[in-house]
Parts: structure tokens; C-alpha cells; sequence
């Protein structure tokens, strides 16, 4: 579904991720794990179109990498950005809407929102809610059920997991897991390595820019000897 060939990405003078290749299966979920600062949003942010880069990126087949960010949207990216990013002013409802806003069969808008909120019982609740008053993990599951809107091709999650609490944390990979069990292809970015490792069928690690392994998720085990890597406790 997605294939990408030396990929770097630049900000301004600073180049953050310099030549990686990385593929995701139709239907897989694909991990990329590493440290603070490794370029994981960097990696995220040329896939989506918001950073520049070169290389090669192609979705289903097609060269996106010279696309806007609105026809890579149109074309099936979807991301679930770092800091969920919601609008917290919005309602709940009106954040779904919002992720629907590039598609022309509008009248699937309703049922699928219907879809998510039989999905997530929580944010069907909290549907008239400014989204802003939502907890850490309900504006999580409200920031992957808007980019679904999109119905994508790919899902790209950035740190889903990032600053909740271990229980909540749980969760978020539970519904990571249904997703792909309902066929949903993913890219998961993320620092805990045991939880993704769990739910992924491939696993790349990017240090400083570049991939320093990969390979099946069951190489892994439980990721532990990852950890360690990941947030430096052994070097
Ligand atoms: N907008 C930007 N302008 C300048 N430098 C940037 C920008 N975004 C990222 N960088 C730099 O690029 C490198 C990679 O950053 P990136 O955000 O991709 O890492 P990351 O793996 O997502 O880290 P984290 O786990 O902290 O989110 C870092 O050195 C960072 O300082
Ligand atoms: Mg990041």
C-alpha cells in the first residue's frame, strides 16, 4: 500500500531523516519505533506532505511525493497527529465533520460517524461536548476517528500513547488492534516498544535519520531489548 525509497526530510538547513526505506503492506500494521528526536514525525510529516523531502513515496502504486497535502489526503492519507491536535472548541461531532471535509460522498458522512460512535460508546456521549473537555485518551480515540472519516487507505498514528496513563494506554493499543483486525492498513509510530511490537506485523527502528533494524515483529519478543535502545537506559 505504501512504499517509500531514500526518503529524506529537511527543515530548513537541518536534515532530520536522511535515506530510509520503508514499505507497508495493504492490511498490515507497521511499526516505526525509536527515540526523541530519531525523525519519526519527520518521516510522518513527508508522507502526509507537510515537510519537504525527497525520495520516492508511493501509495497504491502512485508517486505521491510531489502531491499537496490535500491531494495526498484526497488519495487515502490520513494521520492522527502528534499531540492529537484536535479542535478543542469544536464539538466532538463537529471534529468528525471536520475529518470528512475532503470527501464527495457526503451522504455516508452520517452513518459513519454513527459507525464510530457505536465504536467509541464515549465519544457518541460526549458527541455536543466542546472537544477540549474530553480526557487525555478520549481526544486520542477522537483524533484517530476523525482521520478515519477520511475512510483512508493508510492510517498514520503518531505516539498514540503519548503522556496517558498505562491503563488508558492499554486502550488506545486495544483499538489500535481492532482497526487492523477490520482490515485498516497502519503506520504506528511510537516510543513503547513492548505495546507495538504486540499488535505489528513489521518493525523498523530509526536512530539520528536512519533505519538501525527491522524486520518481522516476532524477532523482537516483547521488545524489551528495544526498550532499553528506545530511551537509552543501556546505551
Ligand atoms: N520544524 C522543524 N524545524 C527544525 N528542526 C526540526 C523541525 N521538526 C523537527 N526538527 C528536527 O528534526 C529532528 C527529528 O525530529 P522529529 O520530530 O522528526 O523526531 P521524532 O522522532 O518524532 O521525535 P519525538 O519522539 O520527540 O517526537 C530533530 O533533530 C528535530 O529537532
Ligand atoms: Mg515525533
Amino acid at each position: 500500500m505504501l512504499e517509500i525509497q531514500d526518503l529524506k526530510v529537511t527543515h530548513g538547513p537541518i536534515e532530520a531523516v536522511h535515506g530510509i526505506a520503508l514499505t507497508v503492506a495493504e492490511g498490515a500494521c507497521v511499526t516505526l519505533l525509536g527515540p526523541n528526536g530519531a525523525g519519526k514525525t519527520s518521516t510522518l510529516s513527508a508522507i502526509t506532505g507537510t515537510a519537504r523531502s525527497t525520495g520516492l513515496i508511493r501509495l497504491a502504486g502512485t508517486d505521491i511525493s510531489r502531491l499537496p497535502v490535500e491531494a495526498r489526503a484526497k488519495r487515502g492519507i490520513a494521520i492522527s497527529p502528534e499531540g492529537r491536535r484536535i479542535f478543542s472548541n469544536l464539538t466532538v461531532r463537529e471534529n468528525l465533520v471536520m475529518g470528512a471535509a475532503g470527501r464527495r460522498d457526503k451522504s455516508a458522512i452520517g452513518s459513519d460517524i454513527r459507525g464510530w460512535f457505536e465504536q467509541f460508546p464515549i465519544l457518541g456521549e460526549r458527541r455536543d461536548q466542546p472537544a477540549g473537555t474530553l480526557s487525555g485518551g478520549e481526544q486520542q480515540m477522537l483524533a484517530i476517528a476523525r482521520a478515519l472519516m477520511s475512510r483512508p487507505r493508510i492510517l498514520l498514528l503518531d505516539e498514540p500513547s503519548l503522556g496517558l496513563a498505562p491503563q488508558i494506554t492499554a486502550r488506545i493499543f486495544d483499538i489500535i488492534g481492532d482497526l487492523k483486525r477490520q482490515g485498516i492498513t497502519i503506520l504506528l509510530v511510537e516510543q513503547n516498544a513492548t505495546a507495538a511490537i504486540e499488535l505489528s506485523d513489521y518493525v523498523y527502528v530509526l536512530n539520528n535519520g536512519l533505519i538501525s533494524s527491522e524486520g518481522p515483529a516476532e524477532r523482537y519478543g516483547d521488545g524489551s531489548a528495544l526498550m532499553d535502545q528506545i530511551t537509552g537506559v543501556h546505551g
